[in-house]
């Protein structure tokens, strides 16, 4: 059997804390369980020069080959393109991007040396799937230096129609960086139609109706593979910790309120600023919760270094002590903001008490965070989720509170919507979410993008194009 290759900028190493991860590296650490694999990207850390050759560290079979940047290289190609041009690019933010060509040169600099140092560990009949925005033009890269093996590139974060690619300037070489893959996927197929267009409109390369790009040297296929997790392992982690310390802890700190829950990396594309003002908005006109329920929002610093997410830190701080000031009273304090991250372990307990779930980013690839809350309920009183329209998971979990992110009168209507829903109707949405969860697990993620890298395509375009449709979901 082929070896399996997953190459990612972050990498879930051995002893590495997870708490800062995101959803990439927890998907990848539930995904990548087969010994042998070959789990490749950045160390997390800074040096001198960027490292030509990995370092491994072998656990349970699975090796992880890291290298480091130097802090120039850092600077560019991470905070300076990846997360300053294309995250607010592909998150539809035009506003916020800084664009600089020496980011650009940079990030393809560090891309090429990911294939050099990659390159060294390769087999000819390894399956190599690369992950995420920073990582685009890997494939090109690496068959420039004469790796002909086959490569799947998946991008984890959203996609966006012409009118918003069209203006990152040298785009069409990005999207041509794209075609140099045999399978590229998407969360939704919303984001599998906005890049067939743009492939079309930009580069004039025709696609059929099952998602296959007629490129210049040869077919590349486009499909749709949600990420997920194991719901039900998840599920078993919530019962244990929730009868731990932590949970008893904020269960007896409750003194009898509802609790609502809120768990996002510190970014912009969260919505962060628009839940707070919907909290603000649900205490000021139904005023039937006040005293009666406690939000605990927990933020993860994130990406510090780039200018709005270092802006976003005070502007939440501002806004939380407004609410607590103006809503609280002697004996509670109706927002607890953290600015630090948790154990996704005792985020389990937390969300297994938590009576609503808000999960309002304004634009997410997936989000992790609402599969993770729906999968911790206790299924005999479960609570309600509250979910942005603009989240990849709202296109497969409907039974969920579904909002426009941008109005914060509408969240704070669906927070008291939630609070207040009778037990019955928690439980009916819960057993359609649930039932949804467990066909988005980290296995089915897998399968599917595998057995579509493995596939032949050249010659077997047409033979495998039904297996395509049902890639995505036109069964
Ligand atoms: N997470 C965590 N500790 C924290 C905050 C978040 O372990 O303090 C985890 C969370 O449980 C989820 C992931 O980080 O598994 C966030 O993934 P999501 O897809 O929601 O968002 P991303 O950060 O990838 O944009
Ligand atoms: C999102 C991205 C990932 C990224 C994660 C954490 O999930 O899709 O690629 O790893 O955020 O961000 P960071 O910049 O810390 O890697």
């Amino acid at each position: 059997m082929a070896r399996l290759v997953i190459v990612s900028n972050r990498v879930l190493t051995p002893g590495g804390g997870s708490s800062r991860a995101g959803g990439l590296a927890v998907v990848l650490k539930d995904a990548v369980t087969t010994p042998g694999t070959l789990w490749f990207g950045w160390s997390g850390r800074t040096a001198d020069e960027t490292s030509t050759d990995a370092e491994i560290v072998v656990e349970d079979g699975v090796h992880y080959a890291t290298i480091s940047l130097s802090r120039d290289d850092y600077q560019k190609f991470y905070v300076g393109f990846a997360n300053g041009t294309l995250w607010p690019l592909l998150h539809f933010r035009l506003g916020l991007i800084e664009f600089r060509r020496e980011h650009l040169e940079g990030y393809r600099a560090v891309n090429e040396s990911f294939a050099h140092a990659l390159a060294k560990l390769l087999r000819p009949d390894d399956l190599i799937w690369v992950h995420d925005y920073h990582l685009i033009p890997l494939a090109a890269a690496l068959r420039h230096l004469g790796v002909r093996n086959r490569m799947g590139f998946f991008l984890h974060i959203p996609f966006v129609p012409p009118s918003v690619f069209g203006a990152l300037p040298q785009g069409a070489r990005l999207l041509k960086d794209f075609c140099a893959y045999d399978v590229v996927g998407f969360q939704t197929r919303a984001h599998h139609r906005d890049f067939l267009d743009c492939v079309h409109q930009i580069l004039r390369y025709p696609s059929d109706d099952a998602g296959i790009v007629s490129a210049p040297s040869h077919a590349v296929r486009a499909i749709v593979t949600p990420v997920g997790l194991d719901g039900a392992s998840f599920h078993k982690q919530a019962e244990r910790s929730a009868r731990g310390k932590n949970s008893r802890r904020l269960f007896a700190s409750l003194a009898g309120r509802h609790l609502m829950i809120g768990v996002d990396r510190l970014d912009y594309s969260k919505g962060l600023v628009n839940k707070f003002e919907a909290f603000n908005r649900l205490l000021a006109r139904f005023q039937e919760h006040r005293q009666h329920v406690s939000f605990l929002q927990v933020a993860v610093p994130s990406r510090e270094e780039v200018a709005e997410y270092a802006a976003l830190r005070p502007e939440l701080n501002r806004m939380a002590g407004d609410i607590n000031g103006r809503h609280g009273a002697f004996d509670w304090v109706p927002l607890r903001y953290m600015s630090q991250g948790l154990a996704r372990s005792t985020l389990a307990g937390f969300y297994r008490l938590a009576r609503v779930g808000v999960v309002t980013p304004l634009r997410d690839g997936m989000n992790l965070v609402a599969h993770e809350y729906v999968a911790a309920q206790d299924r005999d009183d479960p609570g309600a989720l509250v979910l942005s329209r603009f989240a990849g998971v709202a296109s497969y979990f409907d039974d969920a509170l579904i909002v426009n992110p941008y109005d914060p009168d509408e969240i704070a209507e669906a927070m008291n919507e939630a609070l207040l829903m009778p037990l019955e109707e928690r439980q009916r949405r819960h057993r359609r979410l649930f039932e949804c969860l467990c066909a988005l697990t980290a296995e089915a993620y897998c399968t599917k993008f595998l057995k579509a890298l493995s596939g032949n395509v050249g010659g077997g375009a047409r033979s495998s194009r039904r297996e395509h449709h049902e890639s995505l979901g036109h069964t």
